[in-house]
């Protein structure tokens, strides 16, 4: 986030700073990356290779029939349900079959926090996602932009909830920080 917390404008990223997006890169490869439908407007709708993406929409079914339809060689698949449970109590995973790149389309908040209680999930964003999830996260990595930007999104106060715990890079444009959770007082 930029200095007044700026992390958006008109649909994108207002910065462009290739080392912080090899950062993500290497920080995201092979795990799951959960998005709301807007960022997912924002890359043009073209997942993150290597991992697995999940989107979350009010309306999975009608969405991924648009972005079928504009690109047919995207591997979409809906999964309204894609955590449930035997009746063994055993939770059957559908969407570690997924192979990496596709994207998984999810109505449910729910099964996201389900499927995170034995995976890691990295929240990517945007505004509106991050301000429902960050009460839930551990851990959160978090680039500062050391300017400020105009913008139309911006990074929910999460200062209380958590304390820097490192600074993992120092450049200057902008530093990445690992701050983590603090236990409620
Ligand atoms: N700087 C960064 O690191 C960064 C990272 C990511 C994004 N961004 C920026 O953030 C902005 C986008 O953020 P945003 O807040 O406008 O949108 P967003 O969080 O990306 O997406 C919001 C959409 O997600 C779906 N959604 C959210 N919560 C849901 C829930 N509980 N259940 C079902 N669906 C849910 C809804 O989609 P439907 O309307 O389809 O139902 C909602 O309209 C863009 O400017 C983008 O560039 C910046």
């Amino acid at each position: 986030m930029a200095n007044n917390r700026v992390i958006g404008n008109g649909n994108a990223i207002p910065w462009r700073l290739p080392e912080d997006f090899r950062w993500f890169r290497q920080q995201t490869l092979g795990k799951a990356v959960l998005m709301g439908r807007k960022t997912f407007e924002s890359i043009d709708r073209r997942p993150f290779p290597e991992r697995l993406n999940i989107v979350l929409t009010r309306r999975p079914r009608r969405y991924a029939d648009d972005v079928r339809q504009r690109d047919p060689l995207l591997r979409v698949r809906i999964r309204l349900n894609p955590i449930s449970e035997t009746s063994s109590g055993r939770l059957m995973e559908r969407t570690l079959k997924l192979g990496s790149g596709d994207v998984v389309f999810i109505r449910s908040l729910n099964q996201v926090l389900r499927y995170a209680e034995h995976h890691d999930v990295m929240v990517c964003g945007g505004a509106n996602v991050y301000a429902q999830l960050l009460p839930l996260c551990s851990t959160l990595f978090l680039t500062r932009v050391k300017r400020e930007v105009e913008g139309d999104a911006f990074f929910p106060a999460f200062e209380q909830g958590f304390e820097r715990a490192e600074i993992l890079r120092d450049t200057p444009e902008f530093t990445i920080e690992r701050w983590r959770r603090v236990d409620a007082k």
